[in-house]
């Protein structure tokens, strides 16, 4: 077994330090604003509507999954509706579909070094189910709650793995990734579905906590990549910092898995590609 192999199985996290030039990330940067310059916001689902935000949010959110859409931070807008700072710097993320829908994200989701990365963690037919841009603004990039992947993206038997770049330094201060080595040897605890009554929920498999202790902050450079097992619990905390954190994310699934129907992101599978 190869040492990264080894490093991820025992850990159920790998950092791979220096994994993209600054040119590489300074492109990704640069076509996320390009992207959401083009965003037209006005009449926008997301946008605050007092009792119908729940259920649009909700809409625009499940049909996420083969487009390239655009969710605000919980805080951007003021009381009566309206932005309290530019677009830019009032959105939360991007998603899910830019790794197949974009060509400035198809090259860095499926770069050479992607390609060597997948096959040196056995990944190499892993299919690319999904992708998020994360803005992590100054002061306003919020709270990301404990979490697994595989939550969000489950299949039988679990598969997910997720893929995140540093597109600018992640400290403590501005909100980096954290995790406990060892910490996906656990359950999975819940499964976030598509409800039968309309809208999403989660169904519980183990009511167990997940366990904070133990959490180690992954503070990487510019550049670096950061595997994740899709049981691993990991948080990031509110950016709090005047710098922001952006970062990338890909996950996949292992085509020979069950995908439910029920999973809230959707996707054509004829439609999907490995890295
Ligand atoms: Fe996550």
């Amino acid at each position: 077994m190869n040492t990264e192999l080894e490093r991820f199985r025992e850990d159920g996290f790998l950092v791979v330090e220096d994994f993209n030039s600054a040119a590489e990330c300074d492109a990704l940067i640069a076509r996320a604003a390009e992207l959401t310059a083009g965003f037209d916001y006005d009449g926008h689902p997301s946008v605050f509507q007092t009792s119908e935000q729940e259920r649009t949010s909700d809409e625009y959110f499940l049909a996420s999954g083969d487009r390239i859409s655009f969710f605000f931070e919980k805080d951007a807008f003021d009381a009566r509706g309206r932005l309290k700072d530019d677009l830019f710097h009032s959105l939360n993320k991007i998603g899910h579909a830019m790794h197949d829908l974009d060509p400035v994200f198809d090259r860095f989701s499926r770069s050479p070094q992607m390609k060597r990365l997948a096959a040196a963690l056995g990944l190499a037919d892993a299919l690319i189910i999904q992708s998020m841009y994360i803005f992590k603004h100054a002061r306003i990039g919020g709270v990301v709650d404990l979490h697994q992947d595989a939550t969000f993206l489950y299949t039988e038997p679990a598969s997910c793995v997720g893929f995140w770049f540093a597109l600018e330094d992640a400290t403590v201060d501005n909100g980096c990734l954290w995790a406990r080595p060892g910490g996906h040897r656990t359950s999975l605890r819940s499964w976030f579905r598509r409800s039968a009554a309309g809208g999403t929920e989660f169904v519980k498999f183990d009511e167990t906590p997940l366990e904070t202790d133990g959490m180690i902050p992954l503070e990487v450079k510019k550049g670096a990549c950061v595997v994740l097992d899709g049981r691993l619990p990991h948080s990031s905390h509110p950016n709090t910092s005047g710098r922001s954190r952006q970062a990338y994310a890909i996950h996949t699934i292992d085509p020979k898995a069950y995908y439910p129907p029920e999973n809230w992101l959707r996707r054509d599978f004829a439609g999907l590609a490995p890295i």
